[in-house]
């Protein structure tokens, strides 16, 4: 049975929803942490290099895939090729792992949108506030229930077009707002520092380490190596440039991972102790920003603001995540849409809720050395992601062929200007690194081998 499939409505069309995938917390939680993490310019040069060659050659294949077969990712690579059809299977449980804890933080900025907004953002301010929040175990649930609870109604009811009005109003106020709240922050004492720290490459930081955590982050903010991509692409018209709109979505989820880099980065010399702050890893965005708005004139009102749109960042993202893994469920086990709606809200909170509690009352619980938030985002970003895309990589390069996905960029005309880039990632650059990243970062996380 075929279902029909619509098509975006031109380029403009396809980019802006790609990118509206792309554009979420990722952009703005997830980034600026591990720069900080993993020695700020470093990173920044790591994930550039890789945004251009893996991410370029990555997504490019997954849309055309899509673009070629018409299907989703389970059953493109089946269509392709059956014995290859479990890569589809693997890349669809990366959106089922990362949904539940993406609405954890969806939940935070949630309750850090309400704080701001009525009036207490002064409070958020201190330093261990937000420490006192997720170490509560119902704050923190209540906040991850109405975001997850929003995204289910906004699912269950079919009603996207409406969210995805507002926040495309929305997007382009959060990237005029965030150029403010950075140029505002680097005029600040000591942010020089941190401006250095950004993007003035440290070589003594790099490790093997830097090049797994900007490798899942590309994945994880680019949404590929989980299927997405290929839905995406098989949703694109023919008459479109697959190059160009990869180049574009591209350009601009770094462009917006960038620019929050330059709000937060930045800030944490200028308002706090970088010594401590720097590790901080996912709470930095929580603990920094209220610092910088309380210093800032209307800062009240700035943090509201930047907070209501990265609600907005966030729900559009968890919508199309939640909206994937109902469509997983319904084509899997032919369930109606709402019974598989009902399911996914199940799986979402069961594996929500031990995200939330591992930072309080559960943090002594560990699985590899990780409470269950981390350890759902390394499975996920460091370990399935990679897999899937060495798999994809193998698959492309060397049963499909490379000249199957040339053809799919070259119909109507268009020139495939990065065909030997792309033909060397995908048959050596990539599998080779990925094989390498993967062994080391596995033995590192058992405790074999010491990174
Ligand atoms: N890329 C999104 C972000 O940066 C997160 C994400 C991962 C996503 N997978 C997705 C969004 C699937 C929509 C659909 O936040």
């Amino acid at each position: 049975m075929e279902k029909q499939r619509g098509n975006f409505s031109g380029r403009l069309g396809f980019i802006m929803a790609a990118a509206g995938s792309a554009v979420g917390l990722g952009n703005i939680w997830r980034f600026p942490y591990l720069a900080a993490q993993y020695g700020g310019g470093i990173f920044l040069l790591v994930y550039l290099v890789l945004a251009v060659t893996f991410g370029f050659a990555l997504m490019t294949a997954e849309i055309s895939i899509g673009r070629k077969t018409g299907l989703s990712a389970v059953e493109a690579f089946r269509k392709l090729d059956k014995k290859w059809g479990f890569v589809g299977y693997l890349s669809a449980l990366v959106p089922v792992i990362i949904l539940p804890y993406y609405s954890v933080i969806g939940g935070w900025v949630t309750k850090y949108f309400w704080v701001f907004a009525s009036g207490e953002g002064i409070a958020a301010a201190s330093s261990d506030y937000f420490g006192g929040f997720v170490s509560q175990i119902g704050q923190p649930i209540g906040w991850f229930l109405a975001f997850i609870g929003i995204t289910a109604v906004i699912v269950w009811f079919g009603v996207e077009k409406g969210v995805e009005r507002v926040s495309k109003i929305l997007m382009p106020i959060l990237v005029i707002l965030s150029m403010f709240i950075a140029a505002y922050a680097l005029t600040m004492d000591g942010a020089m520092d941190g401006l250095k720290y950004y993007i003035i490459p440290n070589f003594s930081h790099f490790s093997v380490k830097t090049v797994l955590a900007a490798m899942g982050q590309l994945f994880y903010s680019m949404s590929l190596a989980m299927g997405i991509m290929i839905t995406y692409g098989s949703y694109m018209r023919k008459d479109n440039s697959i190059e160009s709109s990869v180049r574009h979505i591209e350009i601009f989820d770094t462009g917006i991972a960038f620019l929050a880099g330059l709000m937060i980065i930045p800030s944490i010399f200028a308002v706090g102790d970088p010594e401590q702050l720097l590790e901080k890893g996912a709470s930095l965005m929580f603990e920094v920003l209220p610092q910088l708005f309380l210093a800032m004139p209307a800062g009240q009102f700035v943090g509201a603001a930047f907070f209501i749109m990265v609600f907005f960042a966030a729900l559009t993202s968890s919508i199309s995540l939640m909206e994937t893994v109902v469509s997983i469920f319904m084509d899997k086990f032919h369930w109606n849409r709402k019974l598989s709606c009902i399911a996914v809200f199940a799986i979402i909170i069961l594996l929500g809720i031990p995200s939330s509690l591992g930072n309080g009352v559960w943090s002594g619980i560990k699985i590899i050395g990780m409470d269950f938030l981390s350890f759902f985002d390394f499975i996920s970003n460091s370990v399935i992601m990679p897999i899937v895309a060495l798999l994809t990589c193998i698959f492309v390069g060397y049963v499909l062929k490379t000249s199957a996905i040339e053809h799919e960029v070259e119909v109507s005309g268009h020139s495939f200007k990065a065909r030997g880039l792309f033909r060397i990632v995908i048959k050596y650059f990539a599998p080779i690194c990925i094989v390498l990243i993967l062994i080391t970062s596995v033995l590192d996380a058992f405790g074999i081998f010491k990174l």
